[in-house]
């Protein structure tokens, strides 16, 4: 094991705008750690599985004694979680109850185009027809109404996505009202691994919200138009912490080793985990691509929008009784989620020295490059944020990349920002003319880049010609046109 701490690059930072909540806050650490229930299929075939799922509002308990109004899958914050095995096929039929059109995109899923959630590609609710969604008159998108379906082959090695709303302008508003969820997928060679498994491997969903004095989601919506409010360009962030839905929940452990599949759903925030009190750190295992080639040790744990991390902490460190928190180091400590060791227990499992097979990529010679510049923008009118000096503009490819070929894209910031490819994975090759930060191992699809930094990424499509996109995962920066488009040929 390698311990990292964070030393050779910029300290990561918060921004955005702090929204304070106005309803009375509960007490952390009372409510149970909820776990979102695992998605039936409807049906199942040789090779494919079906699903259908309803997109709908529900009005759940999140804070003791309110009612919070959501837009979920299924009605659930966060949505079921899908578990799906690599190579079969899943069918989802995404029916829309809502008042709002919808786009649901597999975050690091190796997405035919028509069924990556382009944000155009828009589900209306029954009702409404194709042309008008909300301010805009949407061109050039593949409309549905009531129900879509939505097809992943999933022929990719085990990993932890997520999937969630895309549609355009409105991505932020419509995650932050609760239309997200897991997508794992599982293989043999995961499998194979003595890893902690059944109820000691836990999904762990981490957002920030802020509520109204009525339990409602305070989101700040511009009032003619769309998106957020200009004055919160930077990012929404919240002043309450939900793991999985519930605001800082408490989770009974055995004094065992544990499989934490860690999420940041949140809009804007950045998390800097940490336990507040030893002996244990995160054996990081795995990144947003599946599992690393072998296991690398954290003090703290740096993670920003989209990303995941894949990580075993052992608790039998600690004593039956002992209570240890997971705070937030980039906001004063503040509190996520608390386990109590509740008994020693036996534990078969191991943390193997080589985890899987796949290959740390060196960096080629001779390819293709191309460089992405992430920036605030003043061009033309726009007042938001570009890539290459543009807002998103659905009829404008940045780029054509030709499929099977290796490229070199750099990544370059003027403040900090979270940058998620669509449909294939990268490696990150370096920081700063440097080498890969502590967190940059494995294959990624979201990469964050610290203020004026340069990262480099070797990324190769394998499949699938089409329309996809690059943008910025800070979800306000998203909707305020850090995005662009890319095509596979
Ligand atoms: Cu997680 Cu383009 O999205
Ligand atoms: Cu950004």
């Amino acid at each position: 094991l390698t311990l990292t701490s964070c030393g050779l690059e910029a300290s990561p930072s918060q921004s955005g705008e702090l929204l304070r909540s106005q309803a009375p806050l509960p007490e952390p650490f009372k409510v149970p750690l909820p776990i979102p229930p695992v998605k039936r299929p409807v049906r199942t075939e040789a090779g494919v599985d079906y699903y259908r799922v309803v997109q709908r509002k529900a009005s759940l308990d999140i804070l003791p004694g309110l009612k919070t109004e959501v837009l979920g899958y299924d009605g659930l914050l966060p949505g079921p979680t899908f578990d799906v095995r690599s190579g079969r096929t899943t069918v989802v039929e995404q029916v829309n109850q809502l008042d709002v059109p919808t786009a649901v995109h597999l975050h690091g899923g190796h997405t035919p185009a028509a069924s990556d959630g382009w944000p155009l590609d828009l589900l209306m609710p029954p009702g409404e027809h194709s042309g008008h969604a909300g301010h805009h008159t949407m061109t050039g998108g593949d409309v549905k109404t009531g129900s879509r379906t939505y097809t992943y082959p999933n022929t990719q090695r085990a990993a932890t996505l997520w999937y969630h709303d895309h549609r355009m302008d409105y991505t932020a508003p419509q995650v932050y009202r609760g239309l997200f969820g897991l997508h794992l997928i599982r293989d043999d060679e995961e499998d194979q691994l003595p890893l902690p498994k059944g109820d000691r491997e836990i999904p762990l969903i981490i957002a920030d919200r802020a509520f109204a004095a009525d339990g409602s989601f305070l989101y700040p919506a511009a009032k003619d138009g769309p998106g957020v409010e200009s004055k919160y360009m930077e990012g929404v962030i919240g002043d309450v912490t939900l793991v999985n839905g519930a605001p800082w929940p408490v989770h009974e452990v055995d004094a065992v080793r544990y499989r934490l599949r860690i999420l940041n759903a949140a809009n804007a925030r950045r998390y800097e985990l940490a336990f507040d009190k030893g002996p244990a750190n995160f054996v990081q295992i795995g990144s947003d691509g599946g599992l690393l080639d072998a296991p690398i040790e954290h003090e703290t744990l740096v993670i920003a929008p989209a990303e995941r991390f894949d990580v075993i902490v052992d608790f039998s460190q600690y004593q039956p009784g002992d209570e240890v928190t997971l705070v937030n180091k980039l906001d004063n400590n503040s509190n996520v989620l608390r386990f109590k060791v509740a008994r020693k227990a036996s534990d078969d499992s191991r943390i193997p020295a080589k985890l899987s097979s796949y290959a740390i990529l060196p960096k080629p010679s001779g390819v293709v490059r191309r460089e992405w510049r992430f920036r605030r923008g003043d061009a033309g009118g726009h007042k938001g944020w570009t890539i290459n000096g543009k807002p998103f503009d659905p009829e404008v490819m940045q780029a054509q990349v030709k499929l099977d070929q290796d490229e070199i894209w750099s990544f370059v910031t003027d403040v900090h920002h979270p940058v998620h490819v669509h449909l294939a994975p990268f490696q990150v090759l370096s920081r700063r003319g440097k080498g890969r930060g502590p967190y940059d191992a494995g294959w990624k699809d979201t990469v964050d880049i610290r203020p004026a930094e340069v990262v480099e990424v070797l990324v190769k499509f394998t499949a699938h010609k089409g329309k996809y996109l690059i943008h910025c995962h800070n979800l306000e920066h998203e909707d305020m046109a850090m995005m662009a488009g890319f095509e596979t040929i």
